[in-house]
């Protein structure tokens, strides 16, 4: 049982393998925190409370001057009695406009397993696997419960977090504000850097590291969607922690809308972390018997630096997020038809690069963009998911059949939640789009964005599309979006419910992706969004892979796949081989070094395969012959980060079965240097006492010594040379 009750302190020890977290019920009813980080045995923890009366912290009960809310460090803080920190839950009480609310315990329950989230995903564990403990607090003037439920697992060093909210009272509370996780660390294991995920469209995920100050450091999205700008995603690293060791503390939360992830620090050194739903235009009208669930927040700790940090979430998603079918079956080499031909294709030119690519040991076609409605470019058609019978007369059932015949699967291109001003379902219904009363539109890509808060409208949409999947061949969908949400309002809701939208935007998303993917659970569903702008793990609960960013060269992909590597695995990396020049940035790579870095992802390729030279041809039938025999150990395996593209003129990475007789390395120098220093490479993860041979080399090595001395890597003549050496022992 890794949750254990200390009935005398009234304290729970969490103990998630390798980590323990701990809270206690003060004796004012108040949920402290207590201690998160290496494991701790149960055990008397009252010294970690060591009260001081200070002035300007207020006291809610006069007779004890040491005991303020604004020193304590608290599970679920709130605003209103002495804490000026930031609350994790902000209300109004319709019938007096009240904000106060003072959360304290009332009861809690321990059982086996995990319960599911209300309408959201989440991470799944058998009773086996995990124990939850339910903390519930109330406020029972207001007439609120929280439960603050924490999912404990046996095999990982994580625990995740959620709150539940009820109106046990008879008056509406106004929910302004409802976060996933709010936790006050102990200033002796507080981390002293914030390190988030940041960028743009065509620049994802940049490892970003800050030294803590004094004040509030945040990330957030205010877009609609978790979005390219940032990653619903931080953590904090101990001073001095680095790749390979030191503390971090990592949270994540399972949620596709606006988030805020924090974390602020007063001038005695209290340490508050938080993650949740953004405040920023949210707001939830809860009435009287109902509840509010938020997001799941997944919450790691490492001792292991960054490094141990992606090794525990990649572990953890990869077992306990991805689902179905493609949790465990390998995920087919594709072709994708958008950088070879763009809108301009007719049946004939897919079918030849469906059949090359059958040549080639291609498993999956895919049909990007354009096949319906009448798209010859961004300007038309979304939301009529009715095929072009200009371009492809035959229709798609004609076309997919064709494909599967050359023995290669078919798969097709969505953007389930747009609409074009000109569409058919526009003209018929010009209210279904997000807006704002009279007020004009704001278009991105020349769309508008379906309201899907709507039940109506996304009715419609799951029809369309499910008609396509019942009657085609499909065994792959990509689901792209290519804008942010703007003028966020609905005509269905009221004018008081109206902050409700984004949110209930997101929740209308998952209803359709819940529906769909179990409706069609052969299918594999790759996100999109313009590349990576929705890549976080709400959306990976359905889509266990993610085309991680619109820029398919080889040398921007080694920040924005390492930087994505920091929290999500491999295996739900989408990495494609494009032509050179690159069409993002016109850069020219050899071809060799675009497929070893398309390797360390979900591999694929996104060119004309009929118009390679003889050598590539020759190349990429190599590279996708390499790949399946070593995808299991990829997709599955231990991921150590070796070299940063962030920091230096390389990029390395390893990739180490769970056996540890197996492994994949992957080194790229990006520019060439004269007269050269020897490079040595030292590898991680292997078993010290094995000797490992090179494939395809007559090269044995010892795993000591590749992990002291390290692996030469031969001189690099000429720029963006990779080179990637499959061990064996
Ligand atoms: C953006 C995606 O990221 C691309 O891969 C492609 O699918 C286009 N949209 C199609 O419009």
């Amino acid at each position: 049982m890794p949750i254990h009750y200390l009935e005398a302190h009234r304290s729970f020890f969490l103990q998630s393998a390798g980590s323990s977290y701990i809270c206690q019920i003060l004796p004012q009813g108040y949920l402290a925190h207590v201690y998160w980080g290496a494991p701790l045995q149960p055990q008397n923890l009252d010294f970690a409370f060591q009260w001081r009366d200070r002035p300007f912290s207020p006291n809610p009960d006069n007779s004890n001057r040491a005991f303020s809310l604004d020193t304590a460090r608290l599970e679920y803080p709130v605003y209103g009695n002495s804490d000026y920190r930031s609350p994790a839950i902000s209300v109004v009480r319709s019938s007096d406009g009240s904000r106060q609310i003072d959360l304290r315990y009332k009861s809690h329950t321990i059982v086996p397993g995990k319960p599911a989230l209300a309408g959201l995903p989440a991470t799944l564990a058998s009773d086996s696997q995990a124990d939850t403990l339910t903390i519930t607090l109330a406020d029972e003037e207001l007439g609120i419960e929280v439960d603050l439920l924490y999912t404990v697992f046996a095999e990982v060093p994580v625990i995740t977090r959620s709150a539940l909210v009820r109106n046990v009272g008879p008056a509406t509370i106004d929910l302004e504000r409802v976060l996933s996780a709010s936790v006050d660390f102990i200033p002796s294991v507080a981390g002293s850097h914030f390190v988030h995920l940041s960028g743009a469209w065509s620049r994802e995920r940049s490892v970003e590291v800050s030294p803590l100050r004094l004040g509030t450091q945040s990330v957030e999205s205010r877009r609609g969607t978790s979005s390219h700008q940032h990653n619903p995603f931080f953590a904090l690293a101990q001073h001095g922690a680095d790749e390979e060791c030191g503390n971090v503390y990592g949270f994540n939360l399972v949620y596709s809308g606006n988030f805020v992830a924090s974390v602020e620090t007063d001038a005695h050194d209290s340490v508050r972390g938080q993650i949740g739903i953004n405040p920023f235009d949210f707001g939830w009208k809860l009435e009287a018997g109902e509840t509010f669930q938020s997001p799941e927040a997944v919450l790691v700790f490492s001792p292991e630096g960054l490094g141990g940090l992606s090794r525990a979430y990649h572990r953890f998603y990869r077992e306990h997020l991805i689902r179905g079918k493609w949790k465990h079956e390998p995920r087919p080499v594709l072709v994708n038809n958008w950088e070879a031909t763009y809108f301009d294709f007719d049946a004939e030119k897919l079918e030849k690069i469906a059949a090359t690519g059958a040549e080639l040991g291609v498993e999956l076609f895919v049909l990007d963009d354009g096949w319906f409605g009448k798209r010859n470019d961004d300007t038309t058609s979304l939301g009529d998911w009715k095929i072009d019978p200009r371009k492809l007369p035959g229709g798609l059932e004609d076309l997919a059949r064709r494909i599967n015949e050359k023995g290669v699967a078919f798969g097709l291109w969505f953007e389930p939640e747009m609409i074009s001003p000109d569409s058919d379902l526009y003209r018929a219904h010009p209210d279904w789009c997000l807006h704002v009363g009279d007020r004009p539109l704001s278009q991105g890509r020349n769309q508008l964005v379906l309201d899907f808060s709507r039940a109506d409208v996304v009715e419609n949409i799951y029809d369309q599309m499910a008609q396509i999947l019942r009657t085609v061949p499909i065994s792959y969908v990509k689901w792209d979006m290519n804008r942010h949400l703007t003028e966020i309002g609905s005509a269905k809701l009221p004018a008081d419910r109206q902050k409700e939208t984004a949110h209930r935007y997101v929740l209308g998303l998952y209803a359709l992706l819940e529906r769909l993917t179990s409706e069609f659970p052969e299918v594999l569903f790759e996100g999109c969004s313009g590349g990576g702008g929705r890549f976080d793990p709400g959306i990976l609960a359905y889509m266990p892979q993610y085309w991680t960013s619109d820029n398919s060269d080889a040398i921007a992909r080694l920040s924005i796949q390492y930087g994505t590597s920091i929290v999500y695995p491999m295996s739900t990396m989408g990495a494609h081989v494009s032509v050179v020049p690159n069409h993002q940035l016109g850069r020219v790579t050899p071809f060799r070094t675009r497929g070893e870095v398309a390797f360390t992802g979900a591999f694929g390729y996104e060119l004309d395969l009929g118009a390679l030279s003889p050598e590539d041809r020759e190349e990429t039938a190599r590279q996708i012959a390499l790949y399946k025999e070593v995808r299991p150990l990829l997709m599955q395996g231990d991921l150590y980060r070796l070299r940063s593209p962030f920091r230096s003129n390389e990029f390395a990475w390893m990739v180490v079965s769970a056996d540890r007789r197996e492994a994949v390395v992957t080194h790229v120098n990006v520019l060439a240097q004269a007269n050269p220093t020897q490079l040595f490479l030292p590898l991680r993860g292997l078993d010290a006492a094995l000797e490992y041979k090179v494939q395809g080399a007559d090269v044995t090595y010892r795993g000591d010594a590749l992990m002291q001395l390290g692996l030469p890597v031969p001189p690099a003549f000429g720029d963006f040379i990779s080179t990637q050496w499959w061990l064996k022992a």
